[in-house]
């Protein structure tokens, strides 16, 4: 056979190398060896340590990068420190400029940076330059916007200030940029950290940057392994952290920012169900998986990596699934031919191998391709395992690899189910013909993105994040901006430094005026809609403010708020029925407490000692509150993003679930309302602890509950002492998120104690409110803390 005859046969496809000289140049140009970029300039790194980054497609030494240590981190900080007043008042045109230039520069090194993408983290070329690097571009645009128009979309909020950005290794210029560009729109300044196996492509941006005109401190880039980013999370003079890896590190990273007052949001791991009902079309679905799968060697925290097929098709897409397998190519990421590149690290291609190993022991079927990977550098094959339960190691575990599970349903409930059942929550897709279907079941997924009929796709204008164990906060998109912005109110607000113990009783009670012994009328918890005996005999004596007994309450415990949360558990119709409903329900509440307003405020005057019109004015504002989010309960609307491709984005809030509400010793009535209300009219089922000093007003409010059609469990009280409560219901693995107003001990331990599920949290570090203020004391804020936004990717078109 002729070599042209036998090109024909085969259709092999001919080695088409990616230029790389650019790349190397300017590799050559700095010695191979780079130190940190602080305050616009190189520094030696304190202590002189250096450690080589590999190419994983060949396992060599591509350049020495520099491991900061604690003095390097404080210089990097405080030049952060130094640039944020002047950036953060620049007016917002001219922060737009300056990330209006960024986009330009990387538009025109787009193929430098790629290529150097490309030799640090083994990715395809054919993705560095068509996915990642164009998706940096877009977002320094997308953010360019918001800067502009900060001052407008985001009145009344500023900067949050000095912002430590830990990324890792697997998109490493998409995540600087998916951090940095909405950092610097909103007015902060920036010490970022890359992983260690991949620092270049963030050197080269900040090279970039500095050439352009970004002000010296505005952006940082520091490098190092997990000990440089422990020294950033760790540091007094940080004002947030954000950091996307793995919820090992999340978690360590929660617990280590708990009462610093820092602000967090993280983005951590996935397992992500890939959903394909029996009338989706098979062909699209097999090109799905590989976008799903093995885009980025499956090294995606949202790859699809368990794939949920309907019985009745589970075949047919398993033999067309190998079929496909065996076509795709491997080989040196710097051809433009390859479909799948180098594995990041020897490290990681151990992990996968124990973890793909862990599965066949546990009865897997595996099945890999008949070609063979490359000998040199790290690579590992596409794999399939067929025949996994549930609940089996490949199924739960991140593998974060080229690896796929695929396990069958018969119904769409069970596919839920079966997509629910990880403790993860990043994204979904779901393939099916039927539209119908595809939304029904997109809500019932718990996950911060769904793709229907597609898979992977991203765009700067939607948010990006994860429920449950996958992190919180948003990345793209007006979701993502709140990330960088506090209420400007927030750095004036005083210490929060009102007693929190209740008073102590010096007067013996009233005797009643028949001369017989007061009626003992202890007030019970209020769960499942239903006043409950404590678990526990032991009871609070609650003061007036004269010092004579109001009364006696419950001592909640542990066991009280377990029959709350699995009462609120059951609650379930309350987040699925219509806003309109909530809606009626609240204005039947301010109904019910109007009528009796006259009692409620004698009840917070004899309490707390305030002057008679006071107290009404606490009842007037409460009714004021509760018509307030009677009104926003069917207001509170989603978006239609506005991303580039034939598709619509509906941004979707979405209540957290079950959540714990605590609330401050003051203002009674009106602070348990102000927190109480929001998410509940936005369908979250709450166990709440109302007001330790004077909870007698909160269980006064039980009969207006029961009257108000109120649903049994959607609210649950449960009396006691604050810190102690908080401590179990933050500690909770079947509580969503929890609220914490009061003194900043407490609120640190909540965030601690959260870090188990990675519930979230909303605490006052110890700053208090005006509760009769609506600019500190209703709105969007609350709203938007008692909701996360679900973005579905719907395309359209044949
Ligand atoms: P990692 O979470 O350890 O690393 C991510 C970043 O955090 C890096 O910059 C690292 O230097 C830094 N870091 C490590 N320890 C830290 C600490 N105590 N405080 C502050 N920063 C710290 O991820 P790693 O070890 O590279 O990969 C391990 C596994 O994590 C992977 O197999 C994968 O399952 C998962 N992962 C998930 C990612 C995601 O996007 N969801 C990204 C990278 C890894």
């Amino acid at each position: 056979m002729s070599e042209v005859q036998r090109i024909f046969e085969t259709m092999e496809y001919g080695p088409a190398p990616e230029d790389r000289t650019a790349a190397v140049d300017w590799l050559e140009q700095h010695g191979r060896r780079f130190g940190l970029f602080v305050g616009g300039q190189w520094r030696e790194p304190t202590g002189g340590e250096y450690f080589d980054t590999l190419n994983p497609a060949d396992g060599r030494p591509l350049a020495q990068i520099a491991q900061a240590h604690a003095e390097d981190i404080d210089a990097a900080v405080a030049s952060a420190r130094q640039a944020l007043p002047r950036w953060r008042d620049l007016s917002g045109h001219a922060r737009a400029r300056h990330l209006y230039a960024l986009a330009r520069q990387v538009q025109k090194r787009a193929r430098m940076f790629a290529v150097l993408e490309t030799l640090d983290n083994g990715k395809p070329i054919r993705e560095s330059r068509d996915i990642d690097v164009p998706l940096v571009a877009r977002h320094f645009y997308h953010h360019a916007g918001w800067a502009q128009l900060k001052d407008e979309e985001f009145a009344g909020y500023d900067a949050v200030g000095v912002c430590g950005q830990i990324i890792p290794w697997n998109f490493p210029l998409l995540m600087l940029a998916w951090k940095v560009a909405p950092a610097l729109a909103a007015g902060n300044t920036v010490v970022l950290k890359p992983a260690e196996f991949t620092s270049l492509t963030a050197l080269l941006f900040a090279e970039v940057a500095a050439e352009v005109g970004l002000p010296a401190g505005v952006l940082n880039v520091v490098t190092g392994d997990g000990r440089a980013g422990e020294l950033i999370v760790r540091h007094d003079d940080v004002d947030k952290i954000a950091f996307t890896g793995s919820t090992e590190v999340g978690r360590i990273i929660r617990e280590a920012t708990a009462g610093s007052g820092k602000k967090l949001s993280l983005e951590l791991g996935g397992k992500s169900p890939f959903v394909v009902f029996d009338d989706a079309d098979l062909d699209s679905v097999v090109e799905g998986v590989v976008d799903a799968i093995w885009f980025n060697q499956g090294q995606v925290c949202c790859a699809g990596s368990r794939i949920l097929v309907q019985e009745g098709v589970a075949a047919a897409l398993e033999e067309k699934l190998k079929a496909r397998m065996e076509t795709l190519r491997m080989g040196d990421p710097l051809d433009k031919a390859i479909d799948i590149g180098a594995i990041i690290a020897p490290i990681q291609l151990e992990k996968i191998r124990r973890l793909v190993d862990e599965g066949a022991e546990e009865g897997a079927r595996l099945w890999q391709p008949s070609w063979s990977c490359p000998t040199e550098g790290f690579f590992y094959p596409p794999t399939l395992l067929t025949e996994v339960s549930p609940a089996s190691t490949v199924s739960q575990v991140e593998i974060f690899g080229p690896v796929v599970v695929m396990m069958s349903f018969r119904t769409p409930a069970e596919a839920v189910e079966l997509a629910n059942n990880t403790r993860y929550g990043l994204a979904a897709s779901v393939w099916t013909e039927n539209i119908n279907l595809a939304l029904d079941i997109a809500p019932k997924i718990l996950a911060g993105t769904v793709w229907i009929n597609c898979t992977n796709v991203f765009d700067a204008a939607s948010g990006f994040g994860g429920y449950r164990e996958s992190g919180f906060g948003r990345e793209g998109g007006r979701e993502g901006m709140w990330e960088y912005l506090q209420p400007s109110f927030q750095r004036t607000l005083p210490e929060y430094s009102v007693e929190s113990g209740p008073t102590a009783v010096s007067r013996p009670p009233e005797e009643d005026s028949d001369d017989l012994p007061a009626i003992d009328r202890t007030p019970k918890m209020y769960i499942g809609g239903r006043q409950q005996r404590p678990d526990a005999p032991y009871t609070i004596e609650i003061a007036n403010h004269d010092g004579s007994l109001a009364g006696e309450v419950g001592r909640g415990n542990r066991k009280d708020l377990r029959n709350a949360v699995e009462a609120a558990h059951k609650a379930r119709s309350w987040a699925t029925t219509t806003a309109h409903n909530r809606a009626q329900v609240l204005y039947y509440v301010a109904e019910n407490l109007a009528v009796r307003r006259t009692e409620f405020a004698e009840r917070i005057a004899a309490l707390t000692g305030c002057g008679t019109d006071e107290a009404r004015q606490e009842v007037h504002a409460s009714l004021d509150r509760l018509y307030f989010y009677a009104a926003r309960a069917d207001k509170w609307d989603g978006l239609v993003h506005a991303t580039p491709f034939r598709n619509v984005t509906l941004a979707m809030p979405e209540p957290i679930g079950v959540m714990g509400i605590v609330c401050p010793s003051e203002a009674p009535l009106l602070g348990f309302l102000s927190l109480v209300l929001p998410p509940l009219a936005l369908g979250n089922r709450l166990v709440v602890v109302p007001s330790e000093r004077y909870p007698l007003v909160a269980t006064d409010l039980y009969q207006v509950f029961d009257t108000s059609d109120v649903p049994d469990g959607a609210l649950n009280i449960v009396t006691g002492c604050r810190d102690e409560l908080a401590a179990v219901l933050a500690a909770h693995d079947d509580v969503a998120g929890v609220w914490y107003i009061g003194p900043a001990e407490g609120g640190a331990e909540v965030e601690r104690l959260s870090a188990g599920n990675l519930k979230r949290t909303w605490v006052n570090h110890g700053k208090r409110r005006d509760w009769s203020d609506p600019l500190q004391a209703q709105g969007d804020e609350f709203l938007r803390q008692a909701t996360q936004v679900k973005n579905i990717w719907i395309p359209y078109g044949e």
